[in-house]
């Protein structure tokens, strides 16, 4: 008998999740209480940008495999196995995660179940969580009902997640007492059989592997962007620092990339919550670290803030400013935490004229802060500009030619926020160009 899936929130995680299990050929609900996204869905129109995933969406949607709900009775009858997927944002009072939407899920699912099913959280969560809901469950299950609990954490990037939910570098189950194995096999079967590494173990550690890889890559670009503080002071080329350690197969040259920092919805909050927790738990020094971490990130956007206030003869006022990318990376539409659109806010409230181009980020960004000047090319941003800054490693803006924003601007000069421009041939062609790493004499 085919499976019956049904995936509990559908965001960024969810739908992806829903539209992948879809195309390893189960009959997949997603539930979300948001009934304009259910439309959305329904209709095949992803409400974000994610390379692929439209294309599967409209794919399973067309077929019948995959359809939308925002009733948990239907769930819980159409469904043996119900994926959590909904958000755990920081609260707006403290670092740690808001569990209201995991929370609330369970309870609804409780009220519904009425016979054999698993309930797998994949949500990111504090440690410990599973283990209170399972509590939870078995408190509150209906009677007769029988239901299990396991943690699968999820590993995907945005700009890749079809890719890292279909072939992951690892699955990950945390069970108790061996409870949904099983099923959770049967399930990933298809991806197993590509030799996934696959780890079974407790709830907590599950929990934890989470947590402790978002906090690794974070603390590694904080690393680097330590460095390149250090280089920025005494000169260096952190590129070349970055490329000659990274050859150590033990340290390994990936999230070496010095630049403006990580943002995004979950490297900095994930680090948040999780010093929040272990100081729950009694160890406020264990996580230290980490907030040395934030720190080093946020320095880094200071950093590029003064490099250009020094470019611009320390007066903003009045100077107009071009932004190249507002995304926290590139490949995706998100500018939750973006360090690129903080970068263009403080200018804008330092009194710069900014204008804005960005692939995909433009709208999530004029709906945050309508007041900066949105285009829609390189170049019309670039209009009497006094100076330019590359905040977002897109593509188009890599490679960008030196010459195609000459003609244009006010004055040549740039900031290269992430590395990611041949400096040597903008300075051959006129340009002042510096960037994260380089010497620059504030
Ligand atoms: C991150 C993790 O990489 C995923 O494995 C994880 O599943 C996901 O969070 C999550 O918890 O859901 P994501 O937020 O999509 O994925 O973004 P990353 O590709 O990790 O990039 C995060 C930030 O770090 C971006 O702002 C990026 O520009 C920055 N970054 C990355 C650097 O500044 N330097 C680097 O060398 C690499």
């Amino acid at each position: 008998m085919t499976l019956r899936i049904s995936v509990i929130g559908t965001g960024y995680l969810g739908a992806t999740h829903a539209a992948c299990m879809a195309e390893l050929g189960y009959e997949v609900i997603g539930l979300d209480v948001d009934t304009a996204k259910l439309e959305a869905l329904a209709a095949g129109v992803l409400p974000f940008h994610e390379p692929g995933l439209p294309e599967l969406l409209r794919k399973h949607v067309a077929s019948g495999h995959l359809r939308f709900t925002d009733s948990y009775a239907e769930v819980a009858a159409g469904a043996d196995i119900h994926f959590i997927t909904v958000g755990t944002p920081q609260r707006a009072d403290s670092q740690s995660a808001d569990m209201s939407y995991v929370d609330g899920s369970v309870d609804s699912l409780l009220e519904h179940i009425t016979g054999e099913a698993l309930i797998v959280g994949k949500s990111t969560v504090p440690v410990g969580t599973a283990r209170r809901l399972s509590e939870k469950i078995a408190q509150s299950a209906k009677q007769g009902s029988d239901i299990a609990l396991a943690w699968n954490p999820e590993f995907l990037r945005e700009g890749f997640a079809v890719q890292d939910t279909l072939r992951p570098d690892r699955l990950v189950y945390g069970l108790q007492d061996g409870r949904g194995l099983e099923l959770l096999r049967k399930v990933y079967a298809p991806i197993l059989a590509l030799d996934t590494p696959e780890i079974a173990t407790d709830l907590e550690t599950a929990e934890l592997v989470k947590v402790a890889a978002n906090a690794f890559l974070a603390t590694k670009i904080s690393f680097i962007n330590a460095f390149a503080e250090v280089t920025e002071t005494v000169g260096g080329d952190i590129k070349v620092l970055a490329d000659a350690i990274g050859h150590d197969k033990r340290i390994g040259r990936r999230f070496l990339n010095a630049g403006v920092g990580f943002g995004g919805g979950c490297l900095p909050k994930d680090i948040r919550a999780l010093q929040a927790r272990v100081s729950e738990l009694g160890l406020s020094q264990t996580m230290g670290f980490l907030a040395e971490v934030d720190q080093i990130n946020l320095r880094r956007r200071d950093r590029v803030v003064s490099l250009a206030s020094h470019m611009l003869g320390n007066e903003l006022a009045g100077k107009q400013v071009c932004v190249l990318g507002v995304t926290f990376k590139p490949d995706s539409d998100d500018v939750r935490d973006s360090p690129a659109l903080d970068i263009a806010v403080r200018l804008y409230n330092e009194g710069a004229e900014v204008s804005v181009y960005d692939p995909e980020g433009n709208a999530n960004a004029a709906r945050r802060f309508p007041r900066l000047n949105y285009v829609d090319s390189c170049k019309e941003a670039a209009q009497k500009a006094d100076l330019t800054l590359v905040l977002t490693e897109w593509n188009e803006f890599r490679e960008m030619n030196p010459s195609d924003l000459a003609d244009v601007v006010a004055s040549k000069q740039l900031i290269d926020g992430r590395n990611v421009l041949d400096r040597p041939e903008w300075r051959k062609q006129g340009w002042t160009i510096t960037g994260p790493g380089e010497y620059f004499e504030l």
